[in-house]
């Protein structure tokens, strides 16, 4: 359930309407719904409630500070996979000790600076890695908490370009080669074994892949405690899709069920990773109809957004729900919905019924997650505005990229 909804015709992100936001902001403008992120963050609270657990938002899906701020207000920890991340949330003033470090290609420099802020854990992907984070702990004299990244060979049963838990895969330690390096944690003397890890894709739209990925890291659970090696918790990674169209994935609530069910009484934490889950159907993204153009194969709908904006439709064909912000009695036509980048691939919906004129704005449905978080300077665009909704206030949380923001970093050389 989301806060944006109908109301007499007029789209409202919570109390206010979506067109005056758009008319007074510009376009393509991200708006995000802060009721939406508080009660996806308390249902995810609610369905760890029995257990130890911490939530670490997956600050890929959408980084933006005042977002950041509202989940560390909210209780969350924060999982980031670069140094660009770890900074972003350390200047919000995160807790350094709910932040885990994942990553299959983390380098010193990120690895110190998560060292010397003093991270809850790193989630290591190859021997390689460990053998690094090992020197360069001795090096820094300083400990580190760490969870390995299993790669459970599980199928997560999503789009193949989101889907990392396979052996194909470039993530994560084979679960048979996971137990020497536990050992080889456990005796040096700047490590410490944490967690066991694993994170098998995104947008899961069952609970089958997350239960046999969680049966394949409680068995690696229980070799090591026979050896004596004590893991005090479980990260199951992100992963619980949403609804973009007819998807049906299980609630927070059920998704940690079919985790907790199998992991019963044993004495450790659950650590959770939602990206998606968390900020998708909180944003949408606003966009104005340019033209209309009708041909002899088909009628275009050209809009002010595109892949730059907005990259998942031409990215992975993924399929994401294109509305109306006023709705109109005129029947509706059939539209490819465009944007005005020179490339064929710059859609944001094939074959759409819309009932729009130029000058209309259109919103595209879950736009918050992987949206703003992938959006590029393609064609010299600037990056959108982006809004937060609160009631009935409104705070600017990102400006749009002026002109000059484009080339500041440049140097024309003025041949
Ligand atoms: N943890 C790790 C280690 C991850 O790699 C990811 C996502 C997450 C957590 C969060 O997963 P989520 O809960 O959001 O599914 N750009 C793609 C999604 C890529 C996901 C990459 N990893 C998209 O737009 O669909």
């Amino acid at each position: 359930m989301d806060y944006f909804n109908y109301k007499d015709n007029e789209l409202y992100a919570e109390d206010l309407k979506v067109s005056a936001l758009a008319q007074k902001f510009g376009t393509p403008l991200y708006i995000y719904s802060k009721a939406t992120l508080v009660r996806h963050m308390q249902a995810f609270e609610q369905a760890l409630a029995g257990k130890k657990h911490l939530i670490c938002y997956a600050v890929k899906a959408n980084s933006n500070l005042a977002l950041l701020s509202l989940m560390r207000s909210l209780g969350a920890g924060f999982d980031v996979v670069s140094e660009g991340e770890l900074r972003r949330v350390l200047k919000i003033g995160a807790d350094p000790k709910k932040v885990i470090f994942s990553g299959v290609g983390k380098t010193r420099a990120e690895l110190s600076l998560a060292l010397q802020s003093g991270i809850g854990c790193i989630n290591v992907e190859s021997s390689a890695e460990l053998e690094t984070l090992s020197q360069l702990c001795a090096e820094l004299k300083l400990p580190a908490r760490v969870a390995l990244r299993v790669n459970p060979d599980v199928d997560a049963k999503t789009h193949p370009s989101i889907s990392t838990g396979l052996k194909s895969n470039k993530f994560g330690i084979a679960a048979e080669d996971a137990f020497a390096l536990y050992q080889r944690i456990a005796a040096d003397p700047y490590l410490k074994v944490s967690g066991i890890d694993c994170h098998i894709g995104s947008q899961m739209t069952s609970n089958g892949p997350i239960a046999e990925a969680t049966e394949k890291l409680l068995t690696l659970y229980g070799k090591l405690e026979e050896a004596g090696i004590l893991v005090d918790h479980i990260d199951i990674g992100g992963g619980l899709g949403v609804t973009y169209g007819d998807e049906t994935p299980p609630s927070p609530y059920e998704y940690m069920a079919a985790v907790l069910k199998r992991v019963g009484k044993r004495d450790v934490s659950i650590y959770v990773e939602p990206g998606r889950a968390m900020v998708a159907n909180a944003g949408i993204l606003v966009s104005q109809v340019q033209y209309l153009k009708p041909t002899s194969s088909k009628n275009f709908c050209i809009v002010d957004a595109g892949m730059s904006d907005l990259i998942r439709p031409a990215l992975y064909n993924s399929w994401m729900n294109i509305i109306e912000c006023t709705r109109h009695d005129e029947p509706k036509v059939l539209y490819d919905v465009v944007g005005p980048i020179c490339e064929s691939d710059d859609f944001l919906g094939k074959e759409r019924k819309l009932a729009v004129q130029p000058g209309d704005f259109i919103a595209v449905r879950g736009a918050g997650a992987y949206g703003m978080a992938m959006a590029s300077n393609y064609n010299a665009r600037r990056l959108p505005c982006e809004i937060l909704v609160d009631g009935s206030t409104v705070h600017v949380i990102r400006k749009r990229q002026s002109f000059e923001d484009l080339w500041q970093h440049e140097d024309a050389l003025q041949f």
